[in-house]
């Protein structure tokens, strides 16, 4: 049953759909299999407690029951959105990072595409899966794991990443249903200049290492460094090599990683 908070919090906004489960494998999982069975745009999956959800890369992200938020939002792609499905992971990493400016006063940053850090540490990961059901019609599920108390955050040899939770970063106890209200109201203003260059803008001034030398791994384990120059309107990252040309990469291919200092 839909806990009383979750409702009120969430009482105020469009959507078509909210399904809640106390313990599941993975909201992303659940949001696919609804989406394949007609579920609206606007159909939320979350739970209290996320045991095989998945994460980018094929690792695993889990949040323990009380202490995060896992969920998913099911959103059909509009006719004008088609050609920029890349995008919608960073919309969510963008709708998240304006909840933690403006309602905690924090200073996150996004590391491409779309993990969320504040001081350094990911406090967010974000899976988007697209299916097509027709070379016309597309679903995204947007999947967006926040951790919110220590007990989310996984101990440091479980993560390729240093990983922080937001009440440490705010210093003080954080209302996880009214963050979830926030990043869901941002993600849908935020969707509405989705291909504009505002949108390209405002996910760029977050980026973190951006002007900064990086280095990017595909998944065979080879590397290349270069300077991050930013992102392209489709969402590509553009690298500027040592030998000065500039090179593109999609988010499906490469992982970031800043460089090692050569000092
Ligand atoms: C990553 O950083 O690798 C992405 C993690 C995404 C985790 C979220 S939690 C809610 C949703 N359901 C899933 O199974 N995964 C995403």
């Amino acid at each position: 049953m839909l806990p009383k908070e979750l409702q009120s919090a969430l009482a105020n906004l469009p959507l078509a759909e909210i399904r809640y489960f106390d313990t599941i494998g993975s909201t992303n999982a659940e949001a696919l299999a609804l989406a394949e069975k007609g579920a609206p745009d606007g159909c939320l999956v979350i739970a209290d407690h996320q045991f095989q959800g998945r994460g980018r890369m094929g690792r695993n992200w889990v949040t323990n029951p009380g202490a995060g938020l896992a969920f998913s939002l099911v959103l059909r792609a509009r006719t004008r959105e088609l050609s920029h499905l890349a995008l919608f992971s960073p919309l969510a990493a963008l709708s998240v990072s304006r909840v933690l400016e403006d309602d905690l006063s924090l200073t996150p940053l996004i590391k491409w595409p779309n993990d969320v850090l504040v001081s350094g540490k990911k406090i967010c990961g974000i899976l988007a899966e697209a299916i097509w059901h027709s070379p016309e019609t597309a679903t995204v599920v947007l999947g967006i794991g926040i951790n919110i108390t220590p007990a989310s955050v996984p101990p440091p040899d479980q993560v390729i990443f240093p990983a922080a939770c937001l009440e440490a970063a705010a210093g003080r106890p954080v209302d996880r249903w009214h963050v979830l209200a926030g990043c869901i109201q941002n993600i849908l203003a935020y969707r509405a200049i989705l291909d504009s260059p505002a949108f390209i803008d405002e996910w760029t001034a977050r980026l973190a290492f951006r002007g900064e030398r990086i280095s990017l791994e595909n998944a065979g384990s080879e590397t290349v460094e270069g300077i991050f120059l930013g992102v392209t309107p489709e969402g590509n990252l553009r690298l500027k090599l040592d030998q000065g040309q500039e090179v593109q990469f999609s988010a499906g291919d490469v992982h970031l990683r800043p460089a090692r200092s050569h000092s």
